[in-house]
């Protein structure tokens, strides 16, 4: 048996870079000894570990509270993430639609040429830093244009900038400056109605048939805006990285329906949302342990996909598996609204870069920083090196 980690829970601090680089081999201890660990993180959490439990507390909306669904607390609201139901059903009846494939696959050329233009900033170089030069705005514009859609490309330019600063700075004020142009735009489909996202968040009731409050339509695009970013930025960098390393994946990620399952064991694998959080609303014992009412949960969404229960070796990426059940995205009523757009993103992102880049390599002796927090282990700094697409030799 291995040492215990239970001192290791104790003193975790999901933002702190030497717990972080020791998290997984704590996990992996305590989905085998304990069905949940018990850490002191922000006044206390139990940590849900392993696949099945993650399934039950999911399964029980109604027992685990979504209303403190972070690892801190958030001050502002952020629906539909923090609600429970009956009211969380009716905001993801409206926001459902205009996130599906159908719905989203109008917006296929534009994200292919705005992966383009960022690709014509640095193809010539033959290296670039890839997160700030391509992950983080790719990801930011991409949010952008299909969220805030704008026919005014100048707006549009200063929606680009305002979301691209959210997701650099995470300042209060960054969040203002979204807030702010999303009140615009959203005020002015209220003057003229158009076909797009804001205006079915502007057209949406809930509760049997009220508008929204200003603050849950603001809330609503925040929430977008934060789910959105480090999430597929994170997803985007990984697969970068995995391509200086992993041979013969240049070659899979060129046929044709690599997104269909390779992306799948990416996402397992990576679980850019590797965790989030729930408060216990009835006393039980749903997870073979006495829980009580107030009780903080986190649900480890990346340990369940590390589970050797129902993952064979969980450690590796294999892109030969049958079958990948893995909860990247979540399960149950708060699967992630946003899924198909972050699988769009990755499809063309991917395409497009191995349309015009070949053979990528780290940059001898550079840094390849990782991230801290939720998005655990995603590349925030990577330097590559690559070769032009038919360039001679
Ligand atoms: C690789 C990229 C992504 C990953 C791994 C991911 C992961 C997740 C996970 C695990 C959840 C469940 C949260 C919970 O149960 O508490 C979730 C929910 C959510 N995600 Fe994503 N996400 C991604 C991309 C996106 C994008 C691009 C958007 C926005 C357009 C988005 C918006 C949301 C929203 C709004 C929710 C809350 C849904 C609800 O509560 O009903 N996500 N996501």
């Amino acid at each position: 048996m291995t040492d215990s980690q239970q001192p290791f829970f104790d003193q975790l601090d999901w933002f702190d870079e030497q717990d972080c680089a020791r998290l997984d081999e704590g996990l992996a201890w305590a989905r085998a000894q304990c069905p949940v660990v018990h850490t002191g993180f922000g006044g206390g959490m139990h940590v849900v570990t392993r696949y099945e439990d993650l399934v039950t507390v999911a399964s029980h909306p109604e027992v685990f509270s979504s209303t403190m669904p972070g690892l801190a607390t958030v001050p502002v609201a952020l629906p539909p993430i923090d609600v429970d139901p009956p009211l969380h059903s009716d905001f993801r009846a409206f926001l459902n639609g205009p996130f599906t494939r159908a719905a989203l696959a109008r917006y296929e050329p534009v994200l292919e040429k705005h992966a383009d233009a960022l690709i014509d900033g640095f193809v010539a170089d033959g290296q670039v830093e890839f997160v700030s030069r391509f992950a983080v705005p790719f990801s930011a514009g991409a949010l952008a244009k299909v969220v805030l859609d704008d026919d005014n490309e100048e707006r549009l330019q200063r929606a680009v900038d305002a979301v691209t600063a959210v997701s650099v700075q995470n300042t209060p004020e960054s969040f203002a400056a979204v807030a702010m142009l999303a009140a615009e735009l959203m005020a002015e489909r209220e003057r003229e109605p158009r076909d797009d996202f804001l205006q079915s968040v502007v057209d949406a009731t809930v509760e049997g048939g009220r508008p929204l409050t200003q603050e849950e339509r603001l809330g609503v695009v925040t929430v977008l805006l934060l789910g959105g970013l480090d999430t597929t930025r994170g997803a985007l960098s990984y697969i970068a990285k995995f391509l200086t390393e992993e041979p013969g994946l240049e070659a899979r990620l060129r046929e044709p329906g690599w997104a269909r399952g390779d992306l799948d064991e990416v996402l397992r694998y990576t679980s850019t949302v590797s965790v989030m959080g729930r408060v216990v609303v009835q006393d039980n014992d749903l997870l073979g342990v006495p829980l009580a009412k107030g009780d903080r949960i986190a649900v480890h969404w990346r340990s369940g996909n590390r589970d050797t229960a129902r993952f064979d070796h969980p450690d590796s990426l294999d892109f030969e598996r049958n079958r990948n059940p893995h909860l990247a995205f979540g399960i149950g009523i708060h699967r992630c609204v946003g899924r198909h757009f972050a699988r769009l993103q990755l499809e063309i992102g991917i395409n497009r870069l191995l349309a015009r880049l070949t053979n990528f390599r780290l940059v001898p002796d550079s840094v390849v920083r990782s991230a801290v927090g939720i998005s655990v282990g995603a590349p925030e700094e990577l330097h590559l090196e690559f070769d032009q697409v038919g360039a001679q030799p």
